[in-house]
């Protein structure tokens, strides 16, 4: 990401954490339910009992107390930008693992089974389309298993002028470039799309 970009991000959530606490709206979320729903199509790429996952981009590690409430026995890791919000996880459950910084720096290294990425490509960058081919493409190569993310979609009937919606055939033909095995599921909500990426 570039470091311009970095600054916006972190300012925009920084500020959204002093005004809102710990809330779905801190995130960008406008229902509670429409984060939920999200991971629970994340959830359905595999079997995740017993594995490991990285949850790309974190933000509050939301996602942790969902697969715990589901009784998913995993091994999980956030990795997060924004410090007040890993400040945060730290303090109010200092058992989770999370790291911050910028998942594309190259120091950001590991192998998990499943790598995750919810709803963090919805602002605007300078390059938004590439940045998020990056992001996809590094997720792969860190995962044994698959991957799953999701991301606003060009099918939505409305745009904010800050918010990226990609495109869902561009993003599938992209991942097909990774791998054979792609799933594009768009079938949850009218205005978001999740891609499973398998190693096989
Ligand atoms: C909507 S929040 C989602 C957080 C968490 N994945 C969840 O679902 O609860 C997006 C997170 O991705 C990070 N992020 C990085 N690049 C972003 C971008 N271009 N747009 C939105 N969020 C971005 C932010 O730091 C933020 O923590």
């Amino acid at each position: 990401m570039q470091s311009k970009d970095r600054t916006a991000i972190i300012d925009h959530f920084e500020g959204l954490l002093s005004e809102h606490g710990a809330s779905h709206k801190t995130l960008g979320f406008g229902r509670p339910e429409s984060q939920l729903r999200r991971f629970e199509m994340l959830a359905q790429v595999g079997d995740l009992d017993g594995s490991s996952v990285l949850d790309v981009f974190c933000g509050l590690a939301d996602m942790y107390d969902f697969l715990r409430a589901n009784h998913l026995n995993v091994d999980y890791q956030g990795v997060e930008v924004v410090p007040a919000f890993v400040r945060h996880i730290r303090k109010a459950r200092p058992q989770i693992k999370v790291e911050v910084g910028d998942f594309l720096e190259d120091s950001f290294q590991g192998e998990w089974d499943y790598v995750f990425a919810s709803g963090i490509f919805y602002r605007r960058v300078s390059d938004s389309r590439e940045l998020m081919q990056r992001s996809i493409a590094k997720m792969f190569r860190l995962c044994r298993k698959a991957v799953a993310f999701n991301s606003l979609s060009g099918y939505a009937d409305r745009r904010e002028a800050d918010e990226f919606l990609a495109s869902p055939e561009d993003t599938f033909a992209f991942c097909k470039t990774l791998t054979p095995y792609v799933t594009l599921r768009h079938d949850y909500m009218p205005h978001d799309f999740t891609v499973y990426m398998y190693k096989r």
